[in-house]
């Protein structure tokens, strides 16, 4: 593969979405308003990076971990999640963005997986970007999970274990229909991957910025960009 290091065409940004807690605990805020402000800064990053030009934009809004979180906070970002669905979501469909979301959907409750598969459904033919959210997401579970659909082919005698290679894999994972991250953001400062995309970032760029999410902004990825541009991606090859 070629690491040309000029102007490299960007097709997928992914972002953990981290830091929404902080930010509120700063203004002595409770945490819910850290997430409402988080979700406002969907909607501009959504936008913004449909201006770039970039095709896909998957953001981390709740891992399979968080369940753990208290049945307050849990219960919050549902209602905070159904309220998205129904607004900023909608405004985003009619601009031609095509939504879908990866992730366990039968922990979600059903009013939220009928509106997610409706979104879904309605937007398949937009073509101008693709904003995939990842809900109730955990990658282990996504891998684990194509595993199980790998064997039960083998199983059914569709194909042999010998032809398991990673594009049969690829296409058993959630993100079959995309391509790989070119570019991670984890916001708050934490450098760590929280089960996300294990398989996907297999060599995509990191960032990592101490800004906390709700107060992330168009200018800061617009940055991220230009310093991915002056990166040399190798992919275990030597630099010509
Ligand atoms: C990210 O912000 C949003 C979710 C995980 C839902 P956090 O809620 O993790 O915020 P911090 O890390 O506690 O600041
Ligand atoms: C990762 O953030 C998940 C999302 C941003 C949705 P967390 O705040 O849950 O991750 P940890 O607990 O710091 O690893
Ligand atoms: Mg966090």
């Amino acid at each position: 593969m070629s690491s040309d290091s000029t102007n490299r065409p960007i097709e997928h940004i992914a972002i953990i979405m981290d830091g929404n807690g902080r930010w509120a605990k700063k203004r002595a805020l409770p945490r819910n308003m850290g997430h409402k402000k988080g979700a406002e800064v969907v909607k501009e990053i959504c936008k913004a990076v449909e201006k770039a030009g970039i095709k896909y934009l998957t953001l981390y809004a709740f891992s399979t971990e968080n369940w753990k979180r208290s049945k307050e906070e849990v219960s919050a970002l549902m209602d905070l999640l159904r309220q998205y669905l129904a607004s900023d979501l909608k405004e985003l469909q009619e601009k031609g963005v095509r939504i879908r979301f990866i992730g366990e959907r039968q922990m979600l409750d059903a009013d939220i997986v009928e509106s997610m598969n409706k979104l879904e459904a309605e937007t398949l033919q937009n073509q101008k970007m693709t904003l995939c959210i990842a809900l109730s997401y955990g990658s282990r579970q996504e891998i684990v999970s194509a595993a199980q659909k790998v064997s039960e082919l083998v199983k059914r005698g569709d194909i042999a274990p010998k032809d398991i290679d990673e594009n049969l894999f690829s296409a058993m994972l959630y993100t079959h229909d995309m391509p790989d991250p070119d570019i991670l953001i984890r916001t708050s400062g934490e450098q760590r991957i929280s089960n996300y995309l294990l398989w996907q970032l297999a060599y995509t760029e990191f960032f990592f910025t101490e800004t906390l999410w709700p107060d992330f902004s168009e200018k800061e990825l617009i940055k991220i960009i230009e310093d991915y541009q002056k990166r040399e991606r190798r992919y275990g090859a030597i630099k010509a």
